[in-house]
């Protein structure tokens, strides 16, 4: 696709997902329950897109820190097997890989996070000349990554001046603050879910969240779950919707982080704002027919072919 030798930098999060499914309501007293499963996967936004984005035959470059421990080396390892090149994912022996704990109870689910090594991702971890090795800068989860916050500016103003492109997907912020004004001057592709949206924008409404948003940054895509997805861009009239893939979901999981990988491995290929929604849509469907967030990601060719059908 380019000269560059990276398609993708993705500097984030990497955290373990502990799943347990069947009777998983806990029973305080030292009662013990036995459950029908569990697994453990790879979690967190930015690994999950990470994986999702080398499954659409990007290649990716991702930086993150995780601890010297049981869960830190199957993470970095399940990730390198999912294509994506973990070389400057830091192991920092002060830390302890972090980990959620996912009580699964049918459509419903209780989470239990213990940040860990999430809160020691840090402006140590990117490096000035990733930005020109890659095509673009994909960044995750501002509001969990407490010490490389107040450098994601810079980072997409670096990015910008070494000619790549730059992506946000913001996810909850738990102090519900939602500051992100900095950020949004310096993005080409914006990718919230409708809660999101609403926080950030401080309106009622999907429309006018996105027309206060699509304002803001150049290409906008509002994911809303089982109702598909939203896509605007800036300097074309009206908002694109692409209703979601009709699927039997499992497991949401990391729904979020697919679609934006599908997302981006169309616009990345120069695809339009139409086609690169239903590829978000139809890789986000397809994780939740399967548990964990990395099962059931499309190769682009596998949702290209499904893309056809969602679009009609
Ligand atoms: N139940 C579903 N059925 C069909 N498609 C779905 C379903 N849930 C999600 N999707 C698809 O995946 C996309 C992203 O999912 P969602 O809107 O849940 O993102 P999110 O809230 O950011 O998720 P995450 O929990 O990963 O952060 C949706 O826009 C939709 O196209
Ligand atoms: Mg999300």
């Amino acid at each position: 696709m380019s000269e560059r030798p990276y398609d993708v930098l993705v500097v984030g999060e990497l955290n373990a997902d502990i799943l347990l499914t069947g009777d998983v309501t806990p029973e305080f007293g030292q009662v013990e329950k036995l459950i029908d499963d569990f697994d453990i996967l790879v979690g967190s936004s930015s690994g999950i897109f990470a994986a999702g984005a080398a499954r659409m035959g990007l290649r990716v470059l991702f930086s993150s820190c995780v601890g010297d421990d049981l869960l830190g080396h199957f993470l970095v390892e399940a990730l390198a097997e999912a294509g994506v090149d973990t070389t400057h994912v830091r192991i920092d022996p002060a830390v302890k890989t972090g980990a959620t704990v996912l009580l699964s109870r049918g459509q419903d689910r209780a989470m239990l996070t213990y940040l860990g090594a999430i809160a020691a991702v840090g402006p140590e971890d990117v490096r000035e000349e990733w930005y020109a090795q890659a095509r673009h800068l994909h960044v995750a989860s501002p509001f969990l990554l407490a010490r490389l916050r107040p450098v994601m500016r810079d980072m997409m103003r670096c990015a910008h001046e070494a000619g790549a492109t730059t992506s946000l997907d913001t996810n909850w912020d738990p102090a519900g603050r939602w500051e992100i004004d900095d950020l949004l001057e310096h993005l080409d592709v914006f990718l919230p879910n409708t809660a999101e949206a609403l926080a950030i924008s401080g309106r009622e409404t999907v429309e006018e969240a996105m027309e206060v948003l699509g304002s803001r940054t150049r290409v906008l895509a509002v994911k809303a779950g089982a109702e598909g997805a939203y896509g605007a861009e800036r300097g074309a009239a009206g908002v694109v919707r692409m209703p979601a893939q009709a699927v039997q979901p499992v497991d949401t999981t990391g729904a979020g982080d697919t679609f934006d990988a599908g997302f981006l491995g169309g616009w990345l290929r120069g695809q339009p704002l139409e086609e690169c929604l239903a590829l978000g849509a139809v890789a986000g469907a397809l994780t939740t027919t399967q548990p964990g967030g990395l099962n059931g990601q499309p190769t682009y060719e596998e949702a290209r072919a499904l893309a056809r059908r969602v679009k009609g």
